[in-house]
């Protein structure tokens, strides 16, 4: 698929067929994630995959109840690590690593229309809960 064709035609989804989606494809989606540029390079962005029901619907819970969320083969939890862009960048490592990591969302989701998947970016939640349901300081 052509980049622009994929900007043009890339929706937000919200229903999902049953299909598991491979390892495979996740490893190739997390890949296009991490060729979007990062300040410094630095990669101050992880990702955390969800395929587990019980932590899907702990993360519905945390997304306000937005009940796709539990119905998707697969969840992908990106994270902005401050740290490793603060270790650098100081202050402005904050803003770096959210950079780092929309980027990053950005890509994957474009990479995922293009293999015929759908996405949907979910922004509103609880990061409190979603911070203490994957371990995060
Ligand atoms: C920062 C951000 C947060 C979002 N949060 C949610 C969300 O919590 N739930 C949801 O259903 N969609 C969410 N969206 C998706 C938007 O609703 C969607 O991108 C917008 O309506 C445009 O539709 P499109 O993606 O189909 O072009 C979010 C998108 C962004 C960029």
């Amino acid at each position: 698929m052509e980049c622009i064709e994929a900007i043009k035609g890339r929706r937000s989804i919200r229903k999902f067929k049953d299909d598991a989606i491979g390892e495979e494809i996740i490893n190739e989606l997390l890949e296009a994630a991490m060729m979007a540029p990062s300040a410094g390079n630095l990669q101050a962005r992880d990702f955390v995959i969800v395929l587990n029901g019980m932590i899907k619907q702990k993360l519905r819970e945390a997304a306000l109840n937005q009940s796709f969320i539990e119905y998707a083969p697969v969840v992908i939890v990106a994270v902005a690590n401050i740290g490793r862009s603060a270790r650098v960048y100081g202050q402005r490592g904050e803003l770096y690593a959210i950079q780092d990591a929309t980027a990053a969302v950005m890509n994957l989701l474009l990479a995922a229309h293009s293999k015929g998947l759908g996405t949907c970016w979910v922004g509103a939640f609880e990061e409190y809960m979603v911070r203490d349901l994957l371990g995060f300081a």
